[in-house]
């Protein structure tokens, strides 16, 4: 039986790979250490497939007495580190969290599992069968020109928000600690994520909720920017199978294979949208689309190798993104109170105004609607 320690696990990958974990493997038992920030909700582990195998922590993962109990309390043999602020536009109107948790945090659950497992252990090598994985993204590389190769695990980082400043600083302490204590980690990169249980402040649920309300749709910039997409499931697979399989001391880039401009992705929610609510009053959702004032330092594009992982350790994305956006929007549709839990919070409601209050809106430029 392995006792994992999952931060973040009421966030959106989080939660969805405690879910993933309990249902794929019945060996484990599972902690959810999670802050219950604006962005973690326990709504988001309701009807878990094993029950008794999870326990939920609230508390924070800069204290590092919490963490030191929790190690020993569940003792612990692997850390899976989700837990962060994971907000780009957040970063840029508020970086102090993104130092605090990102950095200070990781470096916390770092200095405490070195600590627990070094004393814990009676065999000579201290660190025998413990782990561990830092989940980390594809933003710390970097934007790419249009000509450039995609990202790989060589890529020299480059990050250019706060937030993607702040996972670096977190991947390069990751890696420091196996480097200089022998501490077995891996660390994965993975491109943007989407699915169930995403808070609605991301561009993919943000697009089909206020499409839904008759809401504009709030592209920034001229909409062409580029992102390579997963579909979340992909990405809890991935990451369990680096666990199991990957190499100590490793880095693994994830990604879904797809490069869609921003727009392409809005206009194919919009698409599915018409499908799915053909007596709305809001089609075609693609007169809802408008274009605003662009994020300051957006990055223009992102696109991902996933050689490695591919040849490595077999793995690779299941769903297309036309498959992935469609299970989203269908779970979308079918969790209502979900939404409405999520948007009734007033921390959202006032982002809403904080983020979107001063942008511009523009019509759509002819050709692009
Ligand atoms: P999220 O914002 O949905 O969830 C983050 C979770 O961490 C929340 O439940 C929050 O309550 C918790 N948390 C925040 N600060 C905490 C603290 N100090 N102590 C304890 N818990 C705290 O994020 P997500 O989208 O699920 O991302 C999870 C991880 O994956 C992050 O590390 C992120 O950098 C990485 N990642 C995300 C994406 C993506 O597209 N969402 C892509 C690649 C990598
Ligand atoms: P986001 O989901 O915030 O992820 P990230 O910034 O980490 O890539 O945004 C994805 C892309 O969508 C990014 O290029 C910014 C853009 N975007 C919009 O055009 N409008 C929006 O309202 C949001 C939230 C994002």
């Amino acid at each position: 039986m392995h006792n994992v320690l999952v931060t973040g696990g009421a966030g959106f990958i989080g939660s969805n790979f405690i879910r993933y974990l309990l249902q794929v493997e019945p060996e484990v038992f599972v902690v959810n250490l999670d802050a219950l920030t604006y962005a973690g909700s326990l709504e988001n582990l309701k009807d878990l497939p094993a029950p008794e195998r999870y326990v939920f922590e609230q508390g924070d993962i800069c204290s590092r007495p919490l963490v030191d109990e929790l190690m020993r309390k569940y003792q612990i043999d692997t850390v899976v580190h989700f837990a962060a602020e994971s907000h780009v536009d957040r970063s840029i109107l508020g970086p102090e969290q993104f130092i605090q948790t990102n950095i200070v945090g990781t470096f916390t659950l770092l200095e405490s599992a070195k600590q627990y497992w070094a004393e814990s252990s009676s065999s000579p090598n201290p660190y025998q069968g413990v782990r561990f994985h830092h989940v980390s993204t594809d933003e710390v590389f970097g934007s790419l020109e249009p000509d450039d190769p995609p990202f790989s695990e060589t890529t020299p980082y480059a990050p250019n928000s706060p937030y993607s400043a702040s996972k670096a600083a977190s991947d390069h302490l990751v890696r420091a600690y196996a480097h200089t204590y022998g501490l077995p980690v891996t660390i994965t990169n993975c491109s943007n994520n989407y699915g169930p249980y995403q808070f609605p402040e991301k561009l993919i649920p943000l697009m089909i909720l206020n499409a839904l309300e008759g809401k504009p749709l709030p592209v920034y910039g001229d909409g062409q920017q580029i992102r390579d997409w997963l579909f979340v499931q992909d990405h809890c697979e991935a990451i369990w199978m680096v666990l199991r399989k990957g190499k100590v001391g490793e880095t693994y880039n994830i990604g879904g294979d797809n490069q869609p401009t921003n727009l392409t992705v809005v206009q194919t929610i919009c698409d599915i949208l018409d499908e799915f609510v053909p007596d709305s009053p809001h089609t075609p959702h693609r007169s809802l689309i408008r274009y605003v004032t662009d994020r300051p330092g957006h990055d223009r594009r992102y696109a991902m190798d996933i050689t490695k992982i591919r040849q490595e350790l077999g793995w690779q994305p299941r769903h297309s993104m036309s498959e992935g956006l469609v299970k989203t929007v269908r779970w979308y549709l079918d969790n209502p109170e979900w939404v409405e839990a999520i948007r009734k919070q007033q921390d959202f409601q006032k982002w809403v105004s904080q983020n979107y209050g001063e942008r511009r809106y523009e019509t759509p430029q002819e050709g692009n609607r």
